[in-house]
């Protein structure tokens, strides 16, 4: 009687095996829908111009798209060519980025809605779900034309970057739960740079990703599962993965917010400096060069977030 049971079980989780193996190799390419925004390069100077100064500062697309070993000159302020190569070791697999030179081996042969749709919408050109590092699914229409236009303008780079790989953990995520992640309410056609929370807000969210890597996230899907500014993200170091940093709880908490006895001035000197830990992952050297008016409005937004109580007993961890 027993030994019956056991080989109908036994049968029965073969044919559940066989049948979510199936069903996770079918959807290794499943593809993705979603509208192309009405988002078209422009020629115009100042367009170029702010694209340009988004893409090497509070956007710091050269941070990740910046050829392997750069992180330093990127730090400096050098303008490297955005060829992509690097890649992130997470869980999933190693998920690499992308050339975004306007070669035929990186963004030449896409329209700038394809382009558009990708950072709004998280579906890639090719209709795979990106992967949710880039924090750009409400930016503004001007601010992704602007981005798009600087782009067109740079020098093609000739460099085939490899398809990400990933693990088998990775494969079930991507058929059965990662999905396109997409913009939140309204996005706005153009948002006024100023010193407002307002503006403050725009850039910590949806810019400078500062709410993506200070608030807590599951490495696994990206999602995020602590609340908004709390910190506790575990990030490896990108120069050195002995290095492994939690980031800083930067909500107005009166006992464990990191920055709750901070003035504005302290804040945007802090800003000033740069990198101190060098094998930190946070783009100091883009946000750096960010204007004060930038760096002030995201401190006054950063005072009006929710405060919680979470201490982050240590900030960096240095693994043997
Ligand atoms: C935190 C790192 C990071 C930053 C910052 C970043 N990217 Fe990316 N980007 C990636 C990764 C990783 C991928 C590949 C994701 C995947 O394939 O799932 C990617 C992919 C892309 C793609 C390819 C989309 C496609 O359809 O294949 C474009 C275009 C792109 N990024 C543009 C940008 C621009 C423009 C910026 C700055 C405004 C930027 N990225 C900032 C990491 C980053
Ligand atoms: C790629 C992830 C990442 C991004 C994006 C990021 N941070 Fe950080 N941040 C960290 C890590 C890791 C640390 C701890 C290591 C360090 O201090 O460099 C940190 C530290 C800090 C500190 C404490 C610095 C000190 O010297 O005590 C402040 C303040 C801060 N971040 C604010 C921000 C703000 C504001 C933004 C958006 C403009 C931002 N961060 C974006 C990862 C990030």
């Amino acid at each position: 009687m027993l030994k019956k049971i056991f080989k109908w079980l036994g049968i029965i989780l073969l044919f559940a095996i066989i049948g979510l193996a199936i069903t996770v190799s079918l959807r290794q390419n499943v593809k993705y829908t979603a509208p192309y925004p009405d988002i078209h390069a422009s020629t115009d100077s100042a367009v170029i111009a702010r694209g340009k100064y988004l893409v090497y500062g509070p956007a710091h697309c050269a941070d990740c798209h910046g050829p392997a070993g750069t992180e330093e000159q990127v730090n400096a302020g050098a303008e490297v060519p955005l060829s992509g190569g690097k890649f992130f070791p997470i869980p999933p697999g190693n998920i690499y980025v992308r050339n975004i030179t306007p070669d035929a081996t990186g963004i030449g042969n896409y329209k700038d809605e394809e382009i558009a749709r990708s950072l709004r919408f998280g579906v890639g050109v090719d209709g795979r779900a990106i992967f949710d590092f880039m924090p750009f699914h409400n930016t503004s229409d001007d601010d992704l034309t602007a981005i798009i236009s600087y782009l067109r303008t740079t020098k093609p780079v000739s460099n085939i970057v490899p398809k990400s790989e990933y693990t088998l953990l990775g494969k079930i995520l991507k058929a059965l739960v990662i999905k396109p992640v997409g913009p939140t309410g309204d996005v706005p056609k153009s948002v006024k740079p100023d010193s407002s929370v307002e503006y403050g807000k725009y850039l910590a969210t949806s810019v400078a990703n500062c709410r993506g890597c200070h608030t807590e996230r599951d490495l696994k899907t990206g999602a995020f599962i602590g609340p908004d500014y709390a910190g506790g993200f575990v990030l490896e170091s990108p120069v050195d993965p002995k290095y492994v940093f939690h980031t800083p709880n930067i909500s107005p908490d009166q006992k464990t917010g990191h920055i709750y006895d901070w003035t504005e001035d302290m804040f945007l000197a802090r800003f000033r400096k740069g990198k101190l830990i060098p094998q930190s992952p946070m783009p100091w050297g883009p946000f750096s060069r960010m204007n004060d008016m930038e760096i002030k409005a995201i401190y006054r937004y950063l005072k009006t977030v929710t405060p919680v109580e979470r201490k982050i007993e240590k900030i960096l961890v240095v693994n043997k």
